[in-house]
């Protein structure tokens, strides 16, 4: 059996982690949350890639548009969760299973982020368990591998 291979999308501000609001973010860094992914989950294959333009996030979402390379993608779109209709309708053209996650509990803080425009062309959203989240996005991934 091939190995399962995974895209992790961070959007913008995410390179931060460790500056940021530590109540909703804790103190580690994007590089802490990559290894804590990778030691997880070490018998799958994880690509990483963070920017804080939404226009570098299309374009890389636009390279898995009818390609086979992931079996699932990992999105925290950051602040464009809220906002980019854009990367929404980029995301609906992946095949791949799509799980959105959220450091934080989006749903307890202000009400700017109660939406989630990317939410809902993804499978599920995953938001308030920290990096746990990204395990939980993992496991809904492979479950539907299965
Ligand atoms: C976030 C929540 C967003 O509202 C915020 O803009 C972020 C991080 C989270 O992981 O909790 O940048 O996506």
């Amino acid at each position: 059996m091939s190995v399962k291979k995974i895209l992790v999308l961070h959007g913008p501000n995410l390179n931060m982690l460790g500056n940021r609001d530590p109540e909703q973010y804790g103190t580690q860094t994007l590089t802490d949350l990559e290894d804590c992914i990778q030691s997880k989950a070490p018998d799958l294959s994880f690509s990483f890639f963070q920017s804080n333009h939404e226009g570098e996030l299309i374009e890389r979402i636009h390279q898995e548009v009818g390609e086979n390379e992931h079996d699932g993608l990992i999105l925290n779109l950051g602040a464009f969760t809220h906002t980019s209709v854009a990367i929404r309708d980029a995301l609906e053209m992946v095949s791949a299973t799509k799980v959105e996650v959220h450091l934080s509990n989006i749903h307890a803080r202000e009400s700017f982020r109660h939406t989630s425009f990317s939410g809902g062309v993804c499978k599920g959203i995953i938001s308030g368990f920290g990096f746990q989240g990204y395990d939980f996005a993992i496991q809904a991934i492979m479950n539907g591998e299965e």
